[in-house]
């Protein structure tokens, strides 16, 4: 059983604690980032992007997830595991029942989904069958075709509604944790008081529950740009566990995400 439980990342939440979070998709970053200080990390399907250079995260599959779940779990026993339900593997609760199973027996603690109010039913009969789930709501990648492009999401006050309507139906639904992803900090921080359950924002500013960053990010190299979220902790430190230990500290004093990373 993993050191960290929804348990712990609620009372982070109810305590004022930041929790800390990264992605991770092999055993041995898992292992670097436990040692470290990270709290929970996700098996993203950014992987699409990251690990096997596409354009978006489309083509990722659930075996995809489910082979890199097992590598990161190999890597330790102690992490909290997330893992994504990729593009279409969740289009009803069947499915969706289906492919979280994969993800869990792969070692995930956790799976997350993208998207608002439409996935009450598919939440319900997850979490009634014993799969903790996440929500993620704001630029959910698996919709930029929709979105027109990786753009921010929750700008105007209908949008933004919509939003705090979709992240309380989620906590009804039973999610337990809530991924934001590119919106106005003074969004990010509305849904924060709006629900019990804890935020972990990127590109969401500093008043969410925790931050998450894809781990190439953290370490400049993604594919030679940096998002304006996000920060080169290499930079500072000179070595991996250092920049983790760096990021990991930032987050919970407060000085990452500072002004310059978040969105108006
Ligand atoms: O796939 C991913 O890495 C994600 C994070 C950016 C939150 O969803």
């Amino acid at each position: 059983m993993a050191k960290i439980s929804v348990s712990t990342l609620l009372k982070k939440k109810q305590n004022g604690e930041k929790i800390t979070s990264l992605t991770a998709y092999d055993a041995s970053f898992a292992q670097l980032f436990a040692d470290n200080g990270v709290d929970a990390v996700l098996v993203g399907d950014s992987l699409g992007m990251v690990l096997q250079g596409g354009d978006d995260t489309l083509a990722v599959s659930i075996d995809d997830i489910a082979y890199h779940t097992k590598c990161v779990r190999a890597g330790s026993r102690d992490l909290f595991v997330i893992a994504d339900m990729p593009f279409m593997t969740y289009a009803n609760v069947t499915q969706s029942c289906e492919n979280a199973a994969k993800l869990m027996r792969a070692g995930a603690n956790m799976v997350k989904l993208e998207g608002g109010e439409w996935l009450y039913d598919s939440i319900r009969a997850l979490t009634q069958q014993g799969v903790p789930v996440c929500g993620h709501l704001g630029l959910t990648p698996q919709s930029v075709h929709v979105f027109g492009g990786f753009k921010i999401q929750g700008r105007d006050k209908e949008q933004a509604d919509k939003m705090i309507a979709d992240a309380k139906a989620l906590e009804a639904a039973g999610a337990q944790l809530l991924v934001l992803e590119c919106i106005p900090s003074v969004l990010a921080k509305a849904i924060t008081e709006a629900v019990s359950i804890p935020t972990i924002g990127i590109g969401a500013g500093k008043d969410t529950d925790g931050q998450i960053l894809v781990m190439h990010d953290l370490v400049g190299i993604s594919a030679g740009y940096i998002p304006k979220f996000s920060k080169n902790f290499l930079l500072d430190t000179g070595n991996m566990p250092d920049a983790v230990k760096k990021y990991c500290d930032d987050v919970k004093s407060g000085a990452f995400p500072g002004p310059e990373h978040e969105f108006n």
